[in-house]
Formats: structure tokens, C-alpha cells, sequence
């Protein structure tokens, strides 16, 4: 266990496996006060805001309910780009300079790949990266990592399927390159041909001593998996429908496709679901999409405890 030292978290990439279980079992130490039954208030007078360029039902409000609930306060724009200046032209860093002044931290979603990193150097203030664009999704990744921790008791010697449109889902970005950290993972990456993770993290994978297979058959790659993260087809990234219209609905995970492994398999997906996941897996054993939902919030007040310096010295970390 390890404090990371960032003034923001901008992205998984930089994360060691110590910092990630620092992160972890942070967030599992405040679930007292995200459920009520303690009276701590670590953030008691500090302010988040929630600035989104794009839509979010799950990053922005766990943010939000995890900042309410350590005693904060929040101020939040859902929709920046037809809401706020941003409509009129304003720029991220006239932007930036402008909000810090209002609050203590900053959960920002753009679209633009890199903009979080662009807004932590100019900010006084911490950011923290809620999606940018198709790049790294940092805070659901680690709530990723935390549901699989809780759902299948370790992060090491796990056999990892993602399936989707890879090549443009932030989230399984940034879950492949936290898992990377842990031993003995072992990845397959299901997608349609020209869908694949980017070559770099795939590199990344294996310099970190982690082995990946590509297909594109979900069934077979089912059996013996630990874990199955599904993702959507990234419609709001092609700029041609008739591309998009060519993968849509390829994959759809069943219940009866999970049943034909011999393992249960905790099931993940970072929401919203479309046509990849049905709803027969709402009852399957490993079903974890909600509880994961949850983790959300343990996982985000962490972040932002740990960022703004106010872990509670009770527990000595
Ligand atoms: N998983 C996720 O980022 O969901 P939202 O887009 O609803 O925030």
C-alpha cells in the first residue's frame, strides 16, 4: 500500500499496483460514512465541482453523493457545452481558471482525449479525470477494480475478458492498464476486427509481464474466465453511421452463454447497457454491474479525500 503523491488523477497510467490498493482500501474505509453510521466529516467545508462536456448519469451523481456525504458541498455543470460559457467559445483554460476559484477540486468530463491532463496544468486546484473522450477513464477503473476485488477476493491470478468496441471504450483502456499491475493476469480482448486496444497497451501489457489473446468468438472465450467486462459500441465516436451500423448488436451476452463455463464469472459493465448485455444476466450468480455501481461512490469519496489531504488520522494511513 502506497499514498500516491499527485496533486490529480488524470489517468491509471501512472498508477502502481501499491497506490491502487492504497486507493482501494481507502475507499472501503470511508463506506461507514458514504452509509451513514459515522459521524466523520473529512470534508467538511470543501467544495467539488462537477464540470461535464459530455452526459453522465453515474460519475457525476456518485461524485456528488460521495461529496454530500463526507460533509462537503457541490456545484456541478451537466451540460457544459450548450449551458455554460463553453457554448458562446470559452476554452478549457479560461474555463479552468474561472472555476477554481469556486471550489477545492474538480471532477471534469470532456471529450477531447488529454483535456484532463491540459486542466491539471493550468489548475490550482486538483483534478480529477471523469472521462476524456476515448482515452482513460481513472475513477472507473478503480471502481472496476474494487467490485472485482470484493466480487472474486483478489486482483491477481485472474483470467480478464473484455468484449466491445475496444477500440474506443475509455473504460476498458484503463481497467487493462490497472489490471497490468497485478500477477498472473491473463486478458483476452473481444471485438470486431478493427476494434482492437490500442497497440501501446497492448505493449504496456505485456513489458508488465501479463499475457492477452484477441478474438472475435465471445463463447468460447467465456469459458474459465474470472471476469467478463462487457461495453457498448461507442455510437458517439464514429464518424460514419455506416461503420457503427456494421458492429452493432454483434455481441449480446446471455445467461445461457454464461452457464456453459464451468466457473461463475463475475460479471462487470460500466453502464449504460444497450444491446451487449441482457437482461438474463440480471440473475446470473456473478451478475456485478449494480453493485458496482455502488463501489462508485466509496471509490470517488476516496479520491477525493485522499486529493484534498483530509484522510482522518484514525485510520492510520
Ligand atoms: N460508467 C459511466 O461513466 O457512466 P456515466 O456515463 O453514466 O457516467
Amino acid at each position: 500500500m502506497e499514498r500516491p503523491t499527485y496533486k490529480s488523477i488524470t489517468g491509471i497510467k501512472n498508477l502502481s499496483r501499491g497506490n491502487i490498493e492504497y486507493i482501494l482500501d481507502l475507499a472501503e474505509k470511508l463506506e461507514p460514512i458514504i452509509q451513514g453510521s459515522s459521524d466523520l466529516q473529512p470534508l467538511k467545508g470543501k467544495t467539488l465541482c462537477t464540470f461535464f462536456y459530455e452526459p453522465s448519469t453515474r460519475t457525476r451523481l456518485s461524485f456528488e453523493s460521495a461529496m454530500w456525504a463526507l460533509g462537503g458541498r457541490v456545484i456541478s455543470m451537466a451540460d457544459a457545452q450548450k449551458t455554460s460559457s463553453v457554448w458562446k467559445g470559452e476554452t478549457l483554460d479560461d474555463t479552468i481558471r474561472t472555476i477554481e476559484n469556486y471550489c477545492n477540486i474538480i471532477a471534469l468530463r470532456h471529450f477531447e482525449a488529454g483535456a484532463a491532463e491540459a486542466a491539471d496544468r493550468i489548475s490550482r486546484v486538483p483534478i480529477i479525470n471523469a472521462g476524456d473522450g476515448p482515452n482513460e477513464h481513472p475513477t472507473q477503473t478503480l471502481l472496476d477494480m474494487l467490485t472485482i476485488r470484493r466480487e472474486k477476493g483478489t486482483l491477481d491470478d485472474l483470467r480478464v475478458v473484455l468484449c466491445g468496441d475496444l477500440k474506443h471504450t475509455r473504460s476498458t483502456n484503463s481497467l487493462t492498464l490497472g489490471m497490468s499491475n497485478f500477477r498472473n493476469v491473463e486478458f483476452t480482448f473481444v471485438r470486431p476486427k478493427g476494434f482492437e486496444t490500442s497497440q501501446w497497451i497492448l505493449d504496456l501489457v505485456k513489458e508488465r509481464g501479463c499475457r492477452y489473446t484477441e478474438s472475435e468468438d465471445l463463447q468460447e472465450s467465456l469459458i474459465g474466465a474470472d471476469v467478463v467486462y462487457m461495453c457498448r459500441i461507442q455510437k458517439e465516436r464514429f464518424d460514419d453511421p455506416a461503420a457503427f451500423d456494421a458492429i452493432d448488436g454483434k455481441y449480446c451476452l446471455t445467461r445461457e452463454m454464461l452457464e456453459k463455463s464451468p466457473k461463475t464469472a463475475a460479471v462487470l459493465h460500466h453502464l449504460p447497457r444497450v444491446k451487449e448485455l441482457d437482461v438474463s444476466v440480471d440473475d446470473y450468480p456473478g451478475c456485478a454491474y449494480f453493485r458496482q455501481t455502488y463501489n462508485g461512490v466509496l471509490v470517488r469519496a476516496a479520491l477525493m479525500t485522499m486529493l484534498l489531504d483530509k484522510v482522518p488520522a484514525e485510520y492510520g494511513m
